[in-house]
């Protein structure tokens, strides 16, 4: 995937957290939370990929170390590529990760670190008797990669890993198990795989529970759980997720067949979000969730500005009360960001109206909306060929096309004669099959810029895509909510407390700092209500230290 055109080079640009690039082993160990991440210290482009590493007490400022993996080694002289930590009992953290070898081959390694005393782990030590596993004759050398963070099996006392990998276009997730964390040995069979799917990147395995609101250990078993199994696939550098039952007994998943296990598949985030990662913390009981997203800008652009790449907003990781997919919210401590704030209430839109949120920085912003529709009369029918092409709809039915109950939403990074603007919206369907409503979210980019390709090369190319996912709400109240963190070229929102979230990437050229507004906006013939908006102005957290310490 990473030879696909994604860049890979820390950032400083998402100036909530200030620190850019894809997660590969997040953390907490004695009170501070690690964020390892794949990095090029020489270009704005992917190469010479190094595991940087930050540091944070809180997940909001952090601090940049020196990078805690880099080749040096035969058995990664090629590359430091994705892996995990995992924080073993009386061990301390071990990180798993993927060595490219002097012939190229993909195979798995570890690190310590090198004083269990320093909760910085400043230093980490890649022992000689490296690798822990090596392709066996029936896996492909190089499609073997991204180890998953470890959990222990209570009956057999082993922990297992996941490895990516395919055959042919089969994705497959390979399990390998350990007594010592050293000794490492496949397991009869893959833990899961799934045909026409390619190769599954960055796999990860964890267990939510059925009904309580906290996170779970990846190690935990017990009653009321399921697992989640989700895969990152490189042929469109998107990512799907499965939920089903984990059988410790034959060490086999099997999804709950409630969605589907493929292209069609739940995802965590319907826009740019790619090569995610989540870990428990222990310190809160809550499993978070890490997304990374590129540059939509083209790549001539990113060399220009020196650099490529976010780490998104850390997100919490809950089932959904129905049971049929999880949901994702920014972690509490982003609130600690929160600066002026202004509210609108119970304020009627009719067709075609729209209202300023005023007094706060629309270019960096957290805003919290729900609107109240009324009634659903007036929704357009649906059409069941779209069910799986969302996007296909959104495309089709911009911000500007006049329904029955939406388009409504947000107006984001804005000019004021909507010259540039960014649209997160709504629009509401009737289903006739089930007579319920059926949701659609769209976080649109095509009105985001005025900026247009420096050239045809596919380096000088902008892009500037439409994203889309349904909302499986009901809205038996007539009421859906919004919240959008927005800054500057990042737009991440949230569907009904989270159960659709999208992200896009923007480069307004004239909405931008002081020039940028805020709206909401109706342009569906049902009248729709901003039943409450509360919109606050972001802070910058402190500034990220590059290479101190
Ligand atoms: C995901 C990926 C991983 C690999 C890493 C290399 O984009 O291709 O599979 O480990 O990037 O940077």
């Amino acid at each position: 995937c990473a030879k696909l055109g994604a860049l890979h080079k820390a950032v400083v640009l998402h100036d909530y957290i200030r620190l850019m690039d894809f997660p590969v082993g997040p953390m907490v160990y004695k009170g501070v939370y690690h964020l390892f991440y794949q990095y090029n210290p020489k270009g704005a482009v992917w190469g010479n990929i190094v595991w940087a590493h930050s540091v944070s007490k809180d997940l909001i400022n952090w601090e940049a170390l020196e990078p805690a993996i880099y080749p040096s080694k035969w058995f990664d002289i090629n590359g430091t590529w994705s892996g995990s930590a995992t924080n073993v009992p009386g061990k301390g953290p071990v990180i798993l990760y993927t060595g490219i070898t002097e012939n190229h081959t993909q195979i798995q390694n570890y690190a310590i670190p090198q004083d269990l005393s320093d909760p910085y782990l400043k230093t980490w030590i890649k022992p000689d008797d490296n690798p822990i596993v090596r392709p066996d004759h029936g896996e492909n050398g190089s499609a073997f990669r991204d180890p998953t963070t470890a959990w222990f099996n209570k009956k057999d006392g082993h922990w297992r890993i996941l490895v990516g990998s395919k055959k042919k276009s089969r994705g497959i997730a390979y399990m390998y198990k350990s007594q010592d964390f050293k000794k490492w040995t496949k397991t009869k069979r893959p833990i899961h795989s799934r045909k026409a799917t390619g190769m599954w990147e960055c796999p990860d395995f964890f267990p939510v529970s059925t009904d309580k609101k906290t996170g779970l250990d990846t190690s935990y078993e017990g009653p009321n759980t399921k697992h989640v199994l989700k895969v990152s696939l490189d042929l469109t550098r998107y990512e799907y997720y499965t939920l089903g039952k984990y059988d410790t007994e034959k060490d086999r998943y099997k999804p709950d067949g409630t969605t589907a296990d493929g292209w069609d598949g739940l995802r965590l985030d319907y826009g740019n979000f790619y090569a995610s990662k989540t870990f428990f913390d222990d310190t809160k009981n809550r499993r978070i969730l890490w997304g990374w997203a590129n540059e939509s800008d083209s790549a001539v652009e990113d060399t220009l500005k020196g650099w490529a790449g976010v780490q998104l907003i850390p997100r919490t990781v809950l089932l959904d009360s129905s049971g049929k997919q999880l949901v994702f919210w920014p972690i509490e401590e982003i609130e600690s960001l929160r600066g002026k704030n202004v509210q609108m209430n119970n304020k009627k839109m009719e067709m075609g109206q729209r209202f300023e949120v005023e007094g706060i920085t629309p270019a960096q912003a957290d805003v919290d909306v729900t609107f109240n529709v009324g009634s659903l009369e007036k929704a357009e029918a649906f059409d069941a060929s779209y069910a799986t092409k969302p996007l296909d709809l959104c495309n089709l039915k911009g911000s500007n096309v006049t329904g029955g109950v939406g388009p409504f939403g947000l107006i984001t990074l804005a000019t004021s004669d909507l010259e540039e603007y960014t649209p997160v919206f709504f629009r509401v369907f009737k289903d006739a099959a089930t007579n319920k409503p059926k949701v659609l979210m769209c976080s649109d980019a095509k009105p985001s810029t005025l900026k247009t390709d420096t050239g045809t090369d596919t380096t000088e190319k902008m892009y500037k895509p439409s994203f889309a996912g349904f909302v499986d709400v009901d809205m038996a109240d007539g009421k859906i909510s919004l919240r959008s963190l927005i800054d500057h070229s990042v737009v991440e929102s949230f569907a009904a407390k989270g159960k659709t979230v999208i992200t896009s990437r923007v480069y307004p050229t004239k909405a931008v700092g002081e020039s940028a507004h805020l709206f909401v906006f109706n342009n569906g013939s049902q009248p729709v209500t901003v039943e409450s908006l509360n919109a606050w102005s972001m802070q910058k957290p402190t500034k990220m230290n590059q290479g101190a310490k």
